[in-house]
């Protein structure tokens, strides 16, 4: 957190510095000069990378019934196993940390060694892959697929 924290500093610090130079390449005749920190690098520390947390993932609707959906970004994918149950987990291949990629006759399939997990509860069910992918929580709101 410490080191993560103090990064973001000195890229905001950076950023500042930049900015401070190219507004002082622009108004070079108004006499602004040392245009006084502005910036702030110490802001926004506390952020903590809350993005994801209560994100919407996408509609509900678009998880087609008896198959699923990988959202890479997020590093999710969510099942549908029947028409009002939506189920979710961890897209990391418990193989060997690969992402899994498609979803096909009621399996979620990793490509890389062709790991292949079942919709309704992430078991294994074919490939090298011998632990179920780890749950996550969703909750549909609104029509949209939510991580709870
Ligand atoms: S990493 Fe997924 S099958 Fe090997």
């Amino acid at each position: 957190m410490t080191a993560s924290t103090s990064r973001r500093s000195v890229i905001a610090a950076a950023g500042a510095a930049t900015a401070a130079v190219s507004l002082a390449a622009c108004s070079s005749d108004s006499g602004g000069g040392e245009s006084k920190d502005t910036g702030s690098g110490e802001g926004g520390g506390d952020g903590g990378g809350g993005d994801a947390a209560g994100g919407a993932l996408g509609k509900a609707s678009e998880i087609p019934e008896g198959g699923g959906k990988v959202f890479k970004d997020q590093k999710v994918v969510v099942t549908r196993p029947s028409a009002n149950e939506y189920k979710a987990f961890d897209s990391t291949c418990t193989h060997q940390g690969c992402a899994v990629k498609e979803i096909t006759g009621g399996n979620i399939v990793c490509p890389c060694h062709n790991s292949k997990f079942d919709i309704n509860d992430g078991s294994p069910t074919g490939g090298p892959a011998k632990k179920p992918l780890a749950p996550k929580k969703v909750v549909v709101e609104g029509g949209e697929i939510k991580l709870a």
